[in-house]
């Protein structure tokens, strides 16, 4: 008997997706729960001990009623906070998205990277951890932006955002100190990629763009390697904390990947 369980993802809104592209495109029949906290988006500009008492409370949750048989969480705010407290509270693996800086020293060629994240993601500690392992010898310029957040909601929405909102948030992050040599970007909110084709075309000169979403991907496949699938792919749910007007504007997109139905938690 093939095994029902799904994979669940949690991101505070449409961020998560670009975790999941990846995950779906090794695990195709993989059933999958989508998990947005819209309720309590933006996470970015929370406090740490907001996010710290709210995400292990929602994932439990969200465990109880889906039964996954792992967690993602789709989101490096969540994760560079909560990611130590939730795997504490609940019994089953759990994967967290943090900054791909490694990746990015591996590839800067001046040795100058930029971090492009929420603000809270970009004060963490987490972030000096991963710099000062993997980045010693690079110069690591960090921007926060909740901008960018809200224009990757707004494009994933259908409604086309402006160049110049792009090349806002990358003045913001080459105009500091250092900047001007910078040639790789973590994208270090999973919200990031999905517009990662705006920034690039927004860019004033070539730049790299990584994030952890096929590494993660491929600690999911690690993780579950030898499980049992679906023989064939299952429609996915998407799960709302709020069911309103926006959420269901993004039916569309969310059946792109895969989530064929909405559902508040
Ligand atoms: N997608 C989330 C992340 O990776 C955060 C977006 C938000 O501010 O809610 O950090």
């Amino acid at each position: 008997m093939s095994d029902a369980r799904p994979i669940l993802f949690l991101d505070s809104g449409v961020g998560g997706l670009s975790v999941l592209a990846p995950t779906r495109a090794l695990l195709p029949t993989a059933p999958i729960v989508y998990a947005a906290d819209n309720a309590g988006f933006p996470y970015g500009t929370k406090s740490e001990a907001e996010i710290a008492a709210r995400v292990p409370a929602l994932l439990g949750r969200l465990v109880e009623r889906y039964r996954p048989r792992l967690v993602v969480i789709a989101c490096n705010t969540a994760s560079t906070i909560a990611l130590a407290a939730v795997r504490a509270a609940l019994d089953l693996p759990i994967v967290g998205t943090v900054p791909a800086i490694k990746p990015a020293a591996a590839m800067s060629v001046t040795r100058a990277i930029g971090v492009l994240g929420t603000e809270a993601t970009v004060r963490q500690p987490y972030v000096d951890d991963l710099a000062a392992r993997f980045a010693a010898d690079c110069v690591v310029v960090r921007h926060g932006s909740a901008a960018l957040v809200a224009l990757a909601e707004a494009e994933l929405a259908g409604e086309r955002q402006p160049d110049e909102a792009y090349r806002a948030v990358l003045a913001g992050l080459l105009g500091q100190p250092g900047g001007e040599a910078i040639d790789v970007v973590v994208n270090a909110c999973t919200h990031f990629p999905l517009v990662a084709d705006r920034l690039a075309a927004a860019a004033p000169r070539p730049l790299a763009f990584v994030d952890g979403g096929p590494g993660i991907a491929r600690r999911v496949a690690t993780l579950t390697e030898g499980q049992d699938w679906p023989a064939e792919a299952v429609a996915g749910r998407a799960v709302f904390t709020r069911l309103d007007e926006g959420a269901r504007r993004l039916a569309p997109t969310l059946a792109q990947y895969g989530l064929a139905t909405i559902e508040a938690l």
